[in-house]
């Protein structure tokens, strides 16, 4: 079966006349990690089995606010049916998952007992990995909050957070991390912020953008601001508790994930250059300059003023140096223009303190395909080489999104992932620290906005079909060659 599909794949390039770099798994360094990815709430369903409780997520989806009207009860039910993805994974060739856990399956309500059966599902699907050879990469929160810590305290709106958020990481090294050794605090925590904010796309859906949608409440611009220095107090108090207690034992790393267009600017004005600049401060360097430096960079805290809160110096020196990695999700280039007029918006949002224009939903267009730009990927690497010195990175997630009931002949996702890969190769080779790759996702599973219209999985799975079969696509045989070694152009 093999075999017929790497000809397929070789007939069906010919057609396609690619001529790109031949690349296999074997060009980059054996120590480097290649993966696939997925997050508790978009894959796991069971989403009221064996005493889990809501997230934000749930409360979001159950209130129609996805574009299909769907959620994520069933979803792939991967908490069901771990056993056979796994196996799909070592057919594959994968050689790490990286999959986060949901808190209130964990902990339910966020704080307090263990919930046995939730310990037993983790600990099984991460000695199952282990077992068959995988290794796991784990993030704690890809976006799924109890939602009864959104109703106490507003959740990321309070620093109760940073105490709440430790716990429940301390159960997570202490039960697990005999087995894990990436542990990633927060996905995509420069989206969240705002689409949660100030955009009013995810939950708690509040806004203070005048552009927001879908929004329940909120019009405070100073939120995002101050979730995300609840989230770096909250991500800094976990790596420290980690280096405490686990590290000397564990011998682990902790990272964070962060959401990484990479930016162009539109002319070669020196307002569009500026603006750039601009624009990867507000994006990138929000977190990634209090990681690396201790503090926010100089042009968000001047346009933010007084609604962005300061660091004191202790808060700023536990910050500072706490990510051992950064893991980057990169999908889109985006080309940047100056905005000066939207200093003016009012009231004035982070959107209007950044003062671009750009594209932002591309990515999010249901039904649609990205734009794709490969060199995009060395891009954006070699930006952050260059502003951070060279920090350890991960590429967390990297995929094209298609329409859910699209061909299995996935053509422009073999394109897609062939082309991102080959630029990462330059820049590990113009020397990134680059240390792994996954792309985004392994199953079809929910999409946040589009529910299950839209897929970027390297499997196909029939939402229709009572066992939820999945199917391989083009892509997943094209990844396993790669992976196996099987020079992807010859
Ligand atoms: C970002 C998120 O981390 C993930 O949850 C989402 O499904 C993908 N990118 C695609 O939108």
């Amino acid at each position: 079966r093999e075999v017929c599909w790497t000809l397929f794949i070789l007939v069906v390039r010919a057609k396609d006349g690619i001529t790109a770099e031949a690349i296999s798994r074997e060009d980059f360094p054996s120590d480097f990690v290649f993966g696939s990815g997925s997050s508790a709430y978009q894959v796991e369903g069971a989403a009221f089995d064996d005493g889990r409780t809501p997230s934000i997520w749930d409360t979001f989806t159950h209130s129609g606010k996805v574009l299909d009207k769907s959620n994520g009860d069933i979803s792939c039910d991967q908490y069901h049916k771990y056993k056979e993805d796994v196996k799909l994974m070592v057919d594959t060739g994968l050689e790490a998952y990286r999959f986060s856990i949901s808190w209130s399956r964990l902990i339910p309500n966020g704080r307090g007992p263990v919930n046995p059966k939730g310990l037993q599902y983790y600990n099984s699907l991460i000695s199952e990995l282990v077992n068959q050879g995988i290794q796991p990469h784990v993030t704690l929160l890809h976006y799924d909050l109890p939602q009864t810590l959104e109703d106490e305290y507003q959740g990321w709106l309070s620093q109760k957070i940073v105490k709440d958020f430790t716990a429940y990481a301390d159960v997570c090294f202490r039960e697990f991390g005999d087995r894990v050794s990436h542990w990633t605090t927060l996905n995509e925590p420069n989206v969240y912020t705002l689409g949660a904010y100030d955009m009013g796309f995810f939950p708690p859906g509040r806004c203070s953008s005048p552009f927001g949608f879908n929004c329940t409440e909120g019009n405070s611009t100073i939120e995002p601001y101050i979730a995300t220095h609840n989230m770096l107090l909250s991500h800094a108090s976990v790596a420290r508790l980690y280096k405490k207690k686990y590290l000397a034992k564990q011998n682990g790393f902790i990272g964070i994930n962060i959401f990484a267009f990479y930016l162009v600017p539109f002319t070669n004005t020196t307002e569009d250059m500026r603006a750039t600049r601009r624009a990867n401060d507000f994006y990138i360097g929000w977190f990634m300059d209090p990681l690396m430096f201790g503090d926010y960079p100089e042009i968000v805290k001047k346009n933010a003023g007084s609604r962005i809160p300061s660091f004191t110096p202790s808060q700023s020196r536990q910050v500072q140096g706490s990510a051992d990695f950064f893991g980057l999700n990169h999908y889109i280039t985006q080309y940047i223009q100056d905005d000066p007029d939207s200093l003016n918006n009012e009231p004035r949002d982070f959107q209007g303190d950044m003062a671009v224009k750009l594209t932002f939903r591309a990515d999010r267009i249901p039904n649609g395909e990205l734009p794709f730009i490969p060199s995009g990927m060395q891009g954006v690497l070699e930006y952050v080489k260059q502003t951070y010195g060279n920090p350890p990175i991960y590429i967390h997630e990297n995929g094209q999104v298609t329409s859910h009931n699209a061909s299995l002949n996935d053509m422009s996702r073999v394109k897609y992932l062939e082309g991102y890969i080959q630029s990462l190769l330059q820049a590990v080779r113009n020397g990134s620290d680059v240390r792994g790759y996954f792309t985004w996702s392994f199953l079809d599973v929910f999409e946040l906005l589009s529910g299950y219209k839209s897929s970027f999985g390297l499997f196909y799975v029939d939402f229709n079909s009572p066992d939820l079969k999945r199917f391989p696509k083009l892509s997943a045989y094209w990844y396993s060659n790669f992976l196996k070694g099987r020079s992807s152009s010859s």
